[in-house]
């Protein structure tokens, strides 16, 4: 059983994920998506060595060779205890903050060492995710239909008054079609699915449920929020390429299509979550650079050890390091400009 952790680490996470949104945001409808997620790297990458804590990014940008930050098996922070595992998206939905279009977030995760699932090969992920009340009513290996009318039964309502989040894929066509003949509401997204699942694991916030197939990464990401918040959510290996089909299929045989809990998903009660909006949503307002002086940030943060869920909303006077900094391997800020 992974150690627990028994400071509050949290308002340090929204630090990082601040400094993240924060230099990100300057990229909101560049059409350059590579430009914002390197800013929010780095942003996020420097604020981390601050931070009281040993860890290790086991969900990250990808592996060292293709990533030089924030690779997955990175130690991140200064070293002290606690012993963590460490999920990052810099930038969760780098087309939306290309475009300008809402619900791009700054995302970090952490648990006690070895408690996040490890996606291994897989790069898709079937997910459903609702709020508290609704927990045990999920059932992936059931049809759409079938959830909805058990998750409108534990919340006693209709399934015509459920809202269901849905990335607005090819693939999801079926799903689609099949949610509509229910009688449910949809809202299809274009990219997004960690702000979906948060938003279906917070009762009031307008999504009920979040249906279909996402990032794996972040499914491990929206599984710590979801189980932070005390939701319910569930997962299975969705391959949709060829070659990442092969890969699980020499790994892992017949248990492919293992469903994944959230006790799978997250081994620990001891979870931490939390975004910083980067363009505006629904649920989270974006960076706003609207005030003389200063800039205004929305985040989220939620342990699940304790249930406590903070709004915090941060008005940064900034100097211009505090923005496009990138760290040198020796630890000076270099100031990079857009
Ligand atoms: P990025 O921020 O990496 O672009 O991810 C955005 C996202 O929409 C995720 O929210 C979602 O899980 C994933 O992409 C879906 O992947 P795809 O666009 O390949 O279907």
């Amino acid at each position: 059983m992974p150690d627990r952790m028994f400071r509050n680490v949290g308002m340090d996470l929204v630090r990082v994920t601040e400094a993240a949104a924060l230099s990100a945001a300057r990229f909101m409808g560049t059409g350059d998506k590579e430009a914002g997620d390197g800013a929010a790297v780095d942003a996020m990458r420097a604020v981390l060595r601050a931070v009281d804590m040993d860890g290790i990014v086991v969900i990250g940008e990808g592996e060292k060779d293709e990533a030089p930050m924030l690779y997955n098996g990175e130690r991140v922070g200064n070293g002290q205890p606690p012993q963590v595992d460490v999920a990052v998206d810099p930038v969760e939905g780098t087309r939306l903050l290309a475009l300008g279009r809402p619900n791009s977030i700054a995302v970090i995760a952490i648990a006690p060492r070895g408690a996040f699932w490890s996606p291994g090969a897989s790069l898709y992920m079937e997910k459903i995710v609702v709020e508290k009340a609704a927990r045990d009513a999920i059932d992936i290996t059931l049809s759409p239909t079938e959830n909805l009318e058990r998750i409108a039964q534990a919340l006693q309502r209709p399934v015509s008054d459920l809202t269901v989040f849905v990335l607005d894929k090819p693939r999801h066509a079926e799903l689609i079609r099949e949610i509509r003949e229910a009688g449910a509401r949809i809202s299809l997204q274009t990219d997004g699915d960690v702000m979906g699942a948060l938003m279906a694991a917070i009762p009031g916030t307008g999504i009920d449920v979040l249906m279909g197939i996402g990032g794996t990464p972040e499914g491990v990401i929206a599984a710590a929020a979801v189980k932070a918040i005390g939701g319910g959510m569930q997962g299975r290996r969705a391959p949709q390429k060829e070659y990442e089909r092969e890969a699980l299929r020499s790994n892992l045989g017949d248990s492919i299509d293992q469903v994944l809990n959230l006790d799978d998903l997250v081994r620990s009660e001891d979870a931490f979550f939390a975004a910083t909006g980067i363009t505006d949503g629904p649920f989270l307002e974006g960076v706003h650079f609207d005030r003389a002086g200063g800039v205004t940030t929305h985040s989220i943060v939620i342990r699940a050890l304790t249930g406590s869920l903070r709004y915090i909303r941060g008005v940064h006077q900034l100097k211009p390091e505090h923005i496009f900094g990138r760290m040198d391997t020796d630890g000076a800020v270099q100031i990079a400009t857009r």
